[in-house]
Protein backbone atom coordinates (compact mmCIF):
# COMPACT_ATOMS: atom_id res chain seq x y z
CA UNK A 1 0.00 0.00 0.00
CA UNK A 2 2.95 2.39 0.82
CA UNK A 3 3.86 1.88 -2.88
CA UNK A 4 0.52 3.12 -3.98
CA UNK A 5 0.31 6.14 -2.40
CA UNK A 6 3.39 7.27 -3.43
CA UNK A 7 2.41 6.52 -6.85
CA UNK A 8 -0.73 9.08 -6.03
CA UNK A 9 1.70 11.65 -4.78
CA UNK A 10 3.92 11.37 -7.82
CA UNK A 11 0.73 11.52 -10.14
CA UNK A 12 -0.32 14.39 -8.24
CA UNK A 13 -3.17 16.10 -9.34
CA UNK A 14 -2.05 16.22 -13.09
CA UNK A 15 -5.55 16.33 -15.00
CA UNK A 16 -8.35 18.22 -13.61
CA UNK A 17 -10.86 17.60 -16.27
CA UNK A 18 -14.87 17.84 -15.19
CA UNK A 19 -15.86 14.08 -14.47
CA UNK A 20 -18.34 14.45 -11.58
CA UNK A 21 -21.19 16.90 -11.70
CA UNK A 22 -24.28 15.35 -8.86
CA UNK A 23 -26.82 17.22 -8.16
CA UNK A 24 -27.21 18.25 -4.06
CA UNK A 25 -23.10 18.15 -3.99
CA UNK A 26 -20.98 20.91 -2.84
CA UNK A 27 -18.20 22.27 -4.41
CA UNK A 28 -15.37 21.43 -1.89
CA UNK A 29 -17.32 17.38 -2.28
CA UNK A 30 -17.22 17.64 -6.20
CA UNK A 31 -13.73 18.65 -6.27
CA UNK A 32 -12.59 15.79 -3.67
CA UNK A 33 -14.25 13.80 -5.89
CA UNK A 34 -13.07 15.00 -9.18
CA UNK A 35 -9.40 14.39 -7.45
CA UNK A 36 -9.96 11.19 -6.14
CA UNK A 37 -11.47 10.04 -9.50
CA UNK A 38 -8.29 11.23 -11.38
CA UNK A 39 -5.70 9.72 -8.97
CA UNK A 40 -7.46 6.15 -8.29
CA UNK A 41 -8.57 5.32 -12.06
CA UNK A 42 -4.97 5.55 -13.31
CA UNK A 43 -3.46 3.58 -10.18
CA UNK A 44 -5.79 0.72 -10.53
CA UNK A 45 -6.15 0.52 -14.46
CA UNK A 46 -10.70 0.53 -13.31
CA UNK A 47 -12.62 0.90 -16.10
CA UNK A 48 -15.40 3.40 -16.49
CA UNK A 49 -17.48 0.69 -16.92
CA UNK A 50 -16.82 -1.30 -13.97
CA UNK A 51 -17.44 2.22 -11.95
CA UNK A 52 -20.98 2.17 -13.18
CA UNK A 53 -21.56 -1.21 -12.62
CA UNK A 54 -20.87 -0.33 -8.77
CA UNK A 55 -22.77 3.18 -9.06
CA UNK A 56 -25.79 1.07 -10.13
CA UNK A 57 -25.16 -1.61 -6.81
CA UNK A 58 -24.11 -3.98 -9.01
CA UNK A 59 -20.56 -4.77 -6.86
CA UNK A 60 -19.01 -7.24 -9.40
CA UNK A 61 -15.96 -9.35 -8.71
CA UNK A 62 -13.32 -7.63 -10.11
CA UNK A 63 -10.24 -6.58 -8.45
CA UNK A 64 -9.28 -3.29 -10.15
CA UNK A 65 -12.82 -2.38 -9.18
CA UNK A 66 -11.92 -3.82 -5.56
CA UNK A 67 -8.36 -1.46 -6.00
CA UNK A 68 -10.44 1.27 -6.98
CA UNK A 69 -12.59 1.60 -3.99
CA UNK A 70 -9.52 0.75 -1.55
CA UNK A 71 -8.14 3.78 -3.67
CA UNK A 72 -10.66 6.10 -2.79
CA UNK A 73 -11.04 5.62 0.97
CA UNK A 74 -7.17 5.50 1.67
CA UNK A 75 -6.49 8.91 -0.32
CA UNK A 76 -9.48 10.51 1.09
CA UNK A 77 -8.29 9.36 4.20
CA UNK A 78 -11.76 8.90 5.51
CA UNK A 79 -9.63 5.23 6.46
CA UNK A 80 -6.53 4.42 7.27
CA UNK A 81 -4.72 0.78 6.53
CA UNK A 82 -5.10 0.48 10.15
CA UNK A 83 -9.46 0.81 9.72
CA UNK A 84 -9.69 3.86 11.63
CA UNK A 85 -11.89 6.63 10.75
CA UNK A 86 -11.62 10.09 10.06
CA UNK A 87 -14.61 11.66 10.71
CA UNK A 88 -13.24 15.25 9.99
CA UNK A 89 -13.84 14.52 6.21
CA UNK A 90 -18.10 13.65 6.70
CA UNK A 91 -19.16 17.28 6.50
CA UNK A 92 -17.74 17.43 2.80
CA UNK A 93 -20.90 15.06 2.27
CA UNK A 94 -24.44 15.98 1.72
CA UNK A 95 -26.74 17.29 4.36
CA UNK A 96 -28.14 14.02 5.28
CA UNK A 97 -25.23 12.03 5.45
CA UNK A 98 -23.32 14.44 7.43
CA UNK A 99 -23.82 12.03 10.37
CA UNK A 100 -21.71 9.42 8.55
CA UNK A 101 -24.37 6.48 10.38
CA UNK A 102 -24.05 4.43 7.61
CA UNK A 103 -20.45 4.33 7.04
CA UNK A 104 -19.34 3.85 10.94
CA UNK A 105 -22.39 1.39 11.26
CA UNK A 106 -21.21 -0.45 8.19
CA UNK A 107 -17.18 -0.21 9.25
CA UNK A 108 -17.74 -1.45 12.36
CA UNK A 109 -19.49 -4.50 11.08
CA UNK A 110 -16.89 -5.70 8.45
CA UNK A 111 -14.08 -4.12 10.70
CA UNK A 112 -15.33 -7.62 13.06
CA UNK A 113 -14.91 -10.07 10.52
CA UNK A 114 -12.04 -12.32 9.24
CA UNK A 115 -11.59 -10.88 5.65
CA UNK A 116 -7.44 -10.10 5.31
CA UNK A 117 -7.28 -8.40 2.16
CA UNK A 118 -7.93 -4.71 2.90
CA UNK A 119 -9.72 -4.21 -0.38
CA UNK A 120 -11.83 -7.20 -0.15
CA UNK A 121 -12.83 -5.32 3.72
CA UNK A 122 -13.40 -1.84 1.98
CA UNK A 123 -15.29 -3.14 -0.93
CA UNK A 124 -17.56 -5.11 1.56
CA UNK A 125 -18.05 -1.86 3.88
CA UNK A 126 -19.31 -0.06 0.45
CA UNK A 127 -21.28 -2.89 -0.25
CA UNK A 128 -22.92 -2.65 2.74
CA UNK A 129 -23.14 0.96 2.82
CA UNK A 130 -25.36 0.57 -0.53
CA UNK A 131 -27.62 -2.01 0.87
CA UNK A 132 -28.26 0.02 4.12
CA UNK A 133 -29.67 3.16 1.49
CA UNK A 134 -29.02 2.86 -2.29
CA UNK A 135 -30.59 6.42 -1.97
CA UNK A 136 -28.05 7.61 -0.58
CA UNK A 137 -25.03 6.18 -2.11
CA UNK A 138 -21.84 8.04 -3.81
CA UNK A 139 -19.60 6.64 -6.23
CA UNK A 140 -17.44 8.39 -8.58
C1 LIG B 1 -11.36 -1.50 13.72
O1 LIG B 1 -10.55 -2.24 14.60
C2 LIG B 1 -9.34 -1.60 14.94
C3 LIG B 1 -8.53 -2.57 15.79
O2 LIG B 1 -9.30 -3.14 16.79
C4 LIG B 1 -9.64 -0.29 15.66
O3 LIG B 1 -8.45 0.39 15.97
C5 LIG B 1 -10.48 0.59 14.74
O4 LIG B 1 -10.84 1.79 15.39
C6 LIG B 1 -11.73 -0.14 14.31
N1 LIG B 1 -12.44 0.66 13.32
C7 LIG B 1 -13.75 0.90 13.37
C8 LIG B 1 -14.30 1.76 12.30
O5 LIG B 1 -14.49 0.45 14.22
Amino acid sequence: MKTILKYVILIGVSSTYAYITEEGWGEPLIALANSLHNKCVPITGVTQASIDQVKEGNFIEDEKMKRYVLCLWLVSEVISEKFELNTEIFKLLPKKLQDGHNIIGCTKKINGTDVSELYEKTYSVTKCIQKANPDEFIMF
